[in-house]
């Protein structure tokens, strides 16, 4: 278990605080963003708003090697180094900005995907990762609805992305994006070229 600045020493006790704090952490980054240009400084300060309050090493990456059920993320001797390249890449991209929809949705899963890979921190990489990402929809005008996104699913399409095939994970990040620039729309895939617009979100459950 994690040593952390509320001297918890109960696993159960440290996941409900830490789940209770995030989420409070959370729900105000709408309100009031992290502020950053969308890379790897921006990650770290994301992560530093919601964990700063239970662990020390809160915003800093990790310093030891994760592994979870085969896959095996960045190794923390090319961390530093493989997320700038991620970063760098992303800048060349223009974050996004101005692609149609496919494209959007298909940088936007890769990316996801290769943050992921990343898992820059010793925990928290999950929630980190979606608020991140939630920033860099919002400034393409999509907001992504990750209260939609099924875990279970997310994690075994994570895995089919880290050994190569990121469709999987386009299949469940695609029905989450909703367009809010113009009539807050959703847009759905019909297949991996054409998109329909939806309206019918207008009355899923908020
Ligand atoms: N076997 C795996 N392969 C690839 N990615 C995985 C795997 N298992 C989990 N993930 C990804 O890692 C994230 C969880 O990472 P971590 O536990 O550091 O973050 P968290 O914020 O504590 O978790 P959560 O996302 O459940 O809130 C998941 O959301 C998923 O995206
Ligand atoms: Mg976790």
């Amino acid at each position: 278990m994690l040593r952390n600045k509320l001297g918890l020493k109960d696993p159960e006790k440290l996941e409900e605080a830490e789940f209770s704090i995030t989420a409070t952490e959370i729900s105000a980054l709408d309100e009031d963003p992290v502020p950053g240009n969308f890379d790897l400084e921006h990650l770290q300060a994301i992560h530093k708003r919601l964990f700063d309050q239970l662990y020390d090493w809160a915003g800093e990456l990790r310093t030891v090697d994760l592994v979870k059920d085969g896959t095996q993320f960045a190794h923390v001797a090319h961390l530093s180094r493989a997320a700038t390249d991620v970063f760098a890449q992303l800048r060349q991209d223009k974050w996004l900005k101005n692609l149609d929809e496919g494209a959007f949705l298909d940088g936007f899963t890769h990316y996801y995907s290769e943050v992921n890979i990343l898992h820059p921190f010793r925990e928290g990489n999950g929630r980190v990762q979606r608020a991140f990402f939630t920033l860099l929809a919002k400034y393409s005008g999509y907001h992504v609805a990750w209260d939609r996104m099924n875990q279970e699913d997310n994690i075994q399409a994570s895995i089919a992305a880290y050994r190569g095939n990121e469709e999987p994970l386009a299949e469940i990040l695609c029905p989450l994006l909703e367009w809010i620039d113009k009539d807050y729309f959703y847009f759905k895939r019909v297949d991996s070229h054409r998109f329909t617009t939806d309206r019918t979100m207008h009355n899923w459950p908020k």
